[in-house]
């Protein structure tokens, strides 16, 4: 049985606002891609890597990937799309129940022992399951004009982070009907959801950030410096 890793690494990163996409912005002296790959390879070696990337990359460098086994797949318009390119050129290779892990580019900060514990809750879930952690803050949602219409009770409320892991068949299942019955699928687990399943939650680091505005690029870079210290 073998482990597929796919990483949309197709956005333009347009709430970043710079010049570049931000998977190619310098942190800590390497670009966002190369740390996310190489702490994706420190916790599984052997694994076969699926980049997905704008066919219109001029940025990318095949020497920041550390895998042995890897392709690039065309990113879509949206995530979803580029996963769902991915899994179509895994198709003929990836077995039904190969475990595949989906992961965004721009969560460097994911460390070694979320990933293999992630891995370990798969392998027992058919259903399963991403790297979560519970909502801190008080939820309130408006009214749509900036003012409180309700307080949701923040209990059972789960920051969804990646990576997200389920069997290649449900993945590739879930992604085609989400896609045929018009759902908007901003994550992998949304998919699986929609086919009545319930993915696991697995309790993750809060560090593990998604870098999207300006100020998580030196948030991200104080991450990985006290991670390694
Ligand atoms: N992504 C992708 N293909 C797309 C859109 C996004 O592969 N058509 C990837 C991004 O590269 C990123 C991940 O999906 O790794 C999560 O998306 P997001 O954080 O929204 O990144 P961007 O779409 O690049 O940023 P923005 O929405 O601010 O433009
Ligand atoms: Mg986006």
């Amino acid at each position: 049985e073998r482990l597929w890793l796919i990483v949309p690494a197709a956005g333009r990163g347009r709430r970043m606002g710079a010049e570049l996409p931000k998977q190619y912005l310098a942190l800590a002296g390497r670009p966002v891609l190369a740390h996310t790959l190489s702490r994706l390879h420190q916790a599984f070696p052997e694994a076969c890597l699926c980049l997905c990337l704008d066919p219109g990359d001029a940025h990318f460098d095949a020497g920041w990937v550390p895998f042995d086994q890897w392709r690039r797949s065309p990113g879509g318009v949206e995530r979803a799309d580029s996963v769902r390119q991915a899994l179509a050129a895994l198709a003929g290779e990836a077995r039904d129940d190969d475990l595949v892990l989906v992961h965004d580019v721009a969560r460097p900060c994911v460390t070694v022992a979320d990933l293999h514990q992630l891995l370990a809750v798969l392998r027992e879930d058919s259903a399963g399951g991403l790297l979560a952690s519970p909502v801190a803050d008080t939820m309130k949602r408006d009214d749509g004009y900036e003012r409180v219409s309700q307080t949701e009770p923040r209990r059972g409320l789960w920051h969804a982070q990646t990576p997200q892991g389920f069997r290649y068949g449900l993945l590739c299942r879930a992604l085609h009907e989400a896609v045929a019955s018009g759902l908007e699928v901003t994550d992998e687990a949304s998919a699986v959801e929609a086919l009545g399943l319930k993915p696991r939650l697995v309790p993750g680091r809060r560090d593990n950030i998604k870098i999207t505005h300006p100020e998580d690029l030196a948030l991200a870079e104080h991450i990985l410096a006290a991670q390694q210290g």
